[in-house]
């Protein structure tokens, strides 16, 4: 028998919060090299979560973004003044919430959904970013994987969800856009539904989330059939 939802735990990059003004600042600030930065700063970044992780040498979410960012501009030979270089860190301070967040969230609140959002970011980075969104208050737990010093997909981070909401990870709706972490929420026990704004392929890892979808909105439908 299915499980009802009683909560919904979102990741926080990507898929609440649009990481696309940092691609349009990385090519204002190098013309032509913008999404080549971009998309290079953003493996190294999820690739230093995960070694850090596997080898147990854990740093916080801003400093791994920065030493990505140090690493991607010496692979691409791009000079990075101190200056480039916090300006680029504070978009990520700064991101706006995706068009479809807003909507979606209240619908779910209105339903008396209890709402989450587990990230890899610190809970200083959450803080910036939620209140810059004018989101404060929407969330009943904003868990950052520093608690736990492992980063997704390490079973210790996606177990802060249960923890703190008190719910079998089944009655959690895991909503990422990330297909890994989607994947990885699946693996660990979640009700999952991974967002696919960018038309991308499922991973290739023998787990399939419960859903799939392309916008938040989907995530209001997926709750409406389960409550
Ligand atoms: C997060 C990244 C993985 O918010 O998107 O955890």
């Amino acid at each position: 028998m299915q499980s009802p939802i009683r909560a919904v735990v979102f990741d926080a990059y990507g898929t609440l919060f649009d990481v696309h003004s940092v691609g349009a600042l990385a090519e204002q600030l190098f013309p032509g090299k913008g999404e080549a930065i971009t998309k290079l700063w953003r493996e190294r970044q999820i690739d230093y979560t995960r070694l850090r992780t596997l080898s147990n040498r854990y740093a916080p979410f801003d400093e791994v973004t920065r030493d990505a960012l140090r690493w991607t501009a010496d692979a691409l030979g791009v000079a990075l003044s101190a200056d480039v270089e916090q300006k680029l860190m504070q978009q990520y301070a700064k991101l706006a919430a995706h068009a479809d967040a807003p909507a979606a969230l209240q619908a779910l609140k209105d339903k008396g959904m209890r709402l989450a959002i587990l990230t890899n970011g610190t809970s200083a980075m959450l803080d910036a970013l939620i209140d810059h969104a004018g989101m404060s208050g929407t969330f009943e737990r904003v868990l950052s994987v520093e608690t736990v010093r492992q980063y997704k997909t390490s079973a210790a981070a996606y177990q802060l969800g249960p923890d703190a909401l008190g719910l079998p990870a089944k009655e959690m709706l895991f909503v990422s856009s990330n297909a890994w972490d989607a994947c990885g929420a699946t693996w660990f026990g979640y009700t999952t539904i991974w967002i696919n704004r960018s038309g991308l392929p499922l991973e290739r890892l023998g787990v399939e989330p419960d859903a799939t979808g392309t916008s938040l909105q989907d995530v209001v439908r997926f709750v409406e059939a389960r409550t």
